[in-house]
């Protein structure tokens, strides 16, 4: 849940270090710190609070050298303060430590290191590794060795970098379980270490990724990667296409404001190569699915967590409407501990935007252990949920940066209904017919949702309407359901109003008792199969007073006529309805924490990859 990078190289390593930082920023933003070696000594600055605390330290007490470490943290042992930041020095002060991750046995740990005389100096579990190491590297080992052993006492999921002022021509960095990645940037006469590709993307985009349980020493040079067992091990070298601008917020002001504009270009890369809109031909090369395996498929299940499994949701609709196949949505973290009833005629399909989430991975080791086909729908390319699954989809949406996820929902509804398609073809469930035209509507997609974004200040006084609630409903039915849960996250997340969502059809079996005139309710009601149920929730909800802001389509005249606020959206059928009804309720949400003056791009308590239960 923290961010890391690491330089070795001939130049100042102190200015790299923090740019890193501040694009990993949103891993981690509780407190920062950064060592470099220089003449033989390791120096430490590390700060409570955002990053921009830790610059000012930097700049009153500059650092020199070229090799150094940083690390940007969301606590998990230990209160955010300077005293736990990161980076932690062993006793001596010569071995310094960035980690990401929690060491489950690190009270066992600390007790055997403390026996033998070791004292602490912080509430974390990351300084046991920093002792640790120092302890193995007294017995006369190399630095990488001492990694070595004392990774291989951790238990739990582990990213971690290490430096030492014995051994100031190289990082030693280790990936252990799925606690986010480890990726090496590749330079002239430079090396870079980071969890997470935007922080090399300024310098490199030649980056090797480690697999769990891989060690690597880097130096300026190069790279060579051992197992924990010691066993060497080839990994090559990938070139990135991300370019760093799209890591930058440009002309917006927030991250999460640039990210729902770039759905235009993130839904028409999304189906790029893909789609054949006039023979209405789907092409997925990635997913490895054969029309054999197509046709054995008895089940699918959608497993993802948070914004991730309500486009699972979506998916699961059309799987069964397009393809016939029995689907259902399972929340990772539930699925992880049930001992589901999964085999190897059951599709496990994991959607996740880090590819790095704990529990989606943890799924996804249950479904494979159990035999299921196993794919992956993910955005990091490179993250552990690409690579362990049979066959992936990437989402193509490029960086996102804002917790709150957005252009992350959209593209994977777009890669669901392409897979539906698919199954729906190689299964002969989805006539030709109906395929040609529902390919057809894809292409105007993209276009669609630019009218929508266009839309935008049409937004403001709905928004106005709720800056100051304090509870509010969302609702929806058929294919808008999963849009009235992914709506009222948004907006709690990032404005922390409490909002709530329903199948509008519940309304009546118990949460049409809270509505009144307090209880503003947002209410999905496009032109679909299930338009007239939704227009007499709407005046049951008007009857009992509420505010109403309702999502309709374009010609409608009869919504607008009931509500307090209409927001038109052009009509595309309800298959592919959530991707448009989910923009305008992303800037709804937007909206409404910018008037409530919230940290819209890292709202309280959370983090953008979370590789912790
Ligand atoms: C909400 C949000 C989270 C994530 C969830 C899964 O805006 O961002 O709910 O969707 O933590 O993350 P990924 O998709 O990375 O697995």
């Amino acid at each position: 849940m923290c961010g890391i990078v690491a330089y070795i190289g001939s130049r100042e390593a102190a200015p790299i270090l923090l740019e890193g930082l501040k694009r990993l920023e949103y891993r981690g933003y509780d407190s920062a710190g950064v060592a470099v070696i220089h003449d033989g000594k390791i120096a430490v600055r590390r700060e409570a609070g955002k990053l921009k605390n830790l610059v000012k330290a930097v700049q009153a007490e500059p650092l020199q050298g070229s090799v150094g470490i940083g690390h940007t943290r969301w606590a998990t042992h230990g209160e955010p303060s300077e005293r736990n930041a990161h980076p932690h020095a062993s006793a001596s002060g010569d071995i310094v430590v960035v980690h990401n991750g929690i060491v489950e046995n690190f009270l066992e740990l600390k007790e055997e290191l403390q026996q033998s005389g070791v004292t602490f100096r912080s509430e974390t579990d990351t300084e046991v590794i920093a002792q640790l190491i120092e302890h193995y590297a007294a017995g006369g080992t190399t630095l990488f060795e001492a990694v070595q052993s004392a990774v291989g006492r951790l238990r739990g999921a582990h990213g971690i970098v290490v430096i030492s002022s014995h051994e100031p021509d190289r990082i030693i960095a280790a990936r252990l379980g799925n606690a986010g990645g480890v990726a090496i940037g590749a330079g002239q006469g430079e090396m870079f270490v980071a969890s997470d590709m935007p922080a090399l993307l300024d310098h490199t985009r030649r980056m090797a990724f480690l697999d769990s349980g891989q060690i690597a020493l880097v130096t300026r040079d190069g790279f060579s990667v051992r197992t924990l067992e010691g066993t060497a091990v080839e990994v090559p070298l990938q070139t990135v296409d991300w370019d760093a601008a799209a890591a930058e917020k440009g002309n917006y002001a927030h991250f999460m404001h640039k990210e729902i504009h770039e759905q235009v270009r993130s839904l028409g890369d999304t189906m790029a190569g893909r789609v054949d809109f006039e023979r209405g031909e789907v092409f997925l090369p990635t997913l490895q699915l054969t029309p054999a395996v197509a046709r054995r498929i008895k089940r699918v299940i959608l497993t993802a967590c948070g914004t991730a499994s309500h486009a699972g949701m979506v998916g699961r609709i059309l799987i069964e409407r397009l393809a016939r196949i029995p689907s259902e949505v399972d929340i990772a973290s539930e699925l992880r501990y049930r001992d589901p009833i999964i085999d190897r005629d059951t599709a496990v399909i994991a959607i996740s935007q880090s590819g790095e989430t704990a529990d989606t991975l943890a799924a996804m080791d249950e479904a494979r252990r159990k035999g299921a086909v196993l794919w992956s729908i993910v955005n990091v390319v490179g993250s552990q949920a690409m690579r362990i699954a049979d066959g992936y989809l990437s989402m193509q949406t490029g960086p996102e940066i804002g917790v709150a996820s957005t252009k992350a929902f959209t593209a994977p509804l777009v890669d669901l209904f392409l897979l539906a398609v698919l199954l729906g073809k190689l299964r002969g469930t989805l006539p030709d017919s109906e395929r040609l035209e529902r390919v057809a509507e894809l292409r105007k997609l993209p276009g669609l949702v630019g009218e929508c974004l266009s839309r935008e200040e049409s937004l403001s006084k709905a928004a106005d309407a709720l800056k100051d609630v304090t509870h509010c409903l969302y609702l929806g039915r058929g294919s808008s359901m999963p849009i009235a849960y992914e709506g009222a996250l948004k907006l709690k997340e990032i404005s922390y109003i409490h909002a709530e969502a329903y199948p509008a059809g519940e309304m009546k079996h118990g949460p049409i008792a809270l509505v009144d005139k307090s209880m503003p309710v947002i209410a999905l009601a496009p032109r679909d199969p299930w338009y007239e149920k939704m227009i007499s929730q709407i005046e049951q909800t008007k009857a009992r007073g509420g505010t109403v802001i309702a999502v309709c389509t374009d010609g409608d005249d009869r919504i607008p006529a009931m509500v307090d606020f209409a927001i038109p959206i052009p009509y595309v059928s309800w298959m592919l309805s959530p991707v448009l009804t989910i923009i305008p309720l992303q800037l709804l949400a937007y909206k409404t924490a910018v008037l409530r003056g919230c940290d819209v791009d890292q709202p309280r308590n959370l983090a953008k990859s979370v590789t912790v239960e």
